[in-house]
């Protein structure tokens, strides 16, 4: 069976029901979440953003004070919209690196490799299509020197807070002594303003969630009724965890392809996402004990989101 298959099958056949969310990224997955950052109740890249514009040159400052030869690669890049901003202010200082962005949707990767170097003039740019870890790996081959790994937005909140030490020590063993590691994590706030981001006005959270229900209809000949599951965001103020989830409406059976047929309770959820908030003692702990050290922080002038420098100790 096909790994998105086998993913799939063995998420909506499981108690509870749940989806891996890597599997969002689609060319209509991609241009949702596009719209989703420039939702007004989507303060993440708002924040994040104003950190890479107002502190771009000072995070590139911190780099070449400790690195005089390196690569930059980006985990999840996206349209690597703030990322951007550190890449210039990069390239302004002379540096000579190569930007190694590693996603999983090839349409990502694509547009990268296309746009990035008429935007930035002079950036060397080669996508890596592919999950994490197996990318990190060809990219052994690829570069010698020294990394600087991005890893922005919320994308580190998406994997569950339990398995967050494991992925960080996985991937400080792709990496050498003296290499950085630039994180962004959202930091905890008033629930009601972090619900709000999971769950606009404008229904395109929604409609993010269900596209991944047609994309496995469109992959598998599937017959997920997309009107009728409701989309249920949840924060637990106390884990710090936001849950997206989608509700089966009624009692029904959807048939997956070729590998079988799932039931659904009316009221069942289906687990699709989790989005992980922290304290910024928290990311601290994190850097100890997976073997980096804090090194600095970038905050925008809120205090909402965190992008920590760590050095590979
Ligand atoms: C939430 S978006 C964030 C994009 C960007 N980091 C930002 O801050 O705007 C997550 C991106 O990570 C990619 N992604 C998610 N899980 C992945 C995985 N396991 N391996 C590689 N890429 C992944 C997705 O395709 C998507 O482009």
């Amino acid at each position: 069976m096909d790994e998105f298959l086998k993913e799939i099958w063995a998420g909506l056949t499981a108690n509870p029901k749940y989806l891996p969310s890597k599997y969002f990224y689609d060319k209509t997955g991609d241009e949702l979440f596009v719209q989703i950052m420039d939702c007004p109740e989507y303060y993440l890249t708002r924040c994040e953003l104003e950190i890479f514009t107002k502190q771009g040159g000072d995070m590139a400052i911190a780099i070449q004070d400790r690195l005089k030869t390196f690569d930059v690669v980006e985990l999840g890049a996206g349209d690597c919209t703030k990322s951007k901003h550190l890449l210039k202010a990069l390239l302004a200082q002379d540096t000579d690196f190569t930007y190694y962005p590693i996603d999983i949707s090839a349409n990502v990767i694509s547009n990268l490799e296309e746009q990035l170097p008429q935007e930035l003039q002079g950036l060397k740019v080669q996508g890596l299509n592919g999950e994490y870890f197996a990318m990190l790996e060809s990219l052994g081959t690829l570069s010698a020197r020294n990394k600087v790994v991005l890893f922005l937005g919320s994308n580190i909140g998406n994997i569950p807070i339990d398995d967050t030490t494991g992925f960080l020590k996985q991937l400080g063993s792709y990496l050498a002594p003296g290499d950085l590691l630039l994180t962004g994590f959202d930091l905890k706030k008033d629930p009601a303003v972090i619900l709000a981001a999971y769950n606009d006005k404008g229904g395109i959270t929604r409609r993010f969630n269900l596209n991944l229900l047609q994309r496995i209809n469109d992959t598998f000949g599937a017959d997920l009724n997309l009107a009728q599951f409701e989309h249920l965001p949840v924060y637990d103020e106390q884990t710090g965890a936001c849950k997206s989830y989608l509700v089966s409406n009624k009692d029904q059976q959807s048939h997956i392809g070729n590998a079988g047929s799932v039931t659904f309770g009316a009221g069942e959820r289906i687990l699709m996402e989790i989005s992980q908030k922290y304290t910024a003692a928290q990311t601290d702990a994190f850097a100890i004990a997976t073997g980096f050290a804090p090194t600095a922080y970038f905050t925008d002038s809120k205090g909402w989101f965190l992008d920590a420098l760590w050095t590979v100790v």
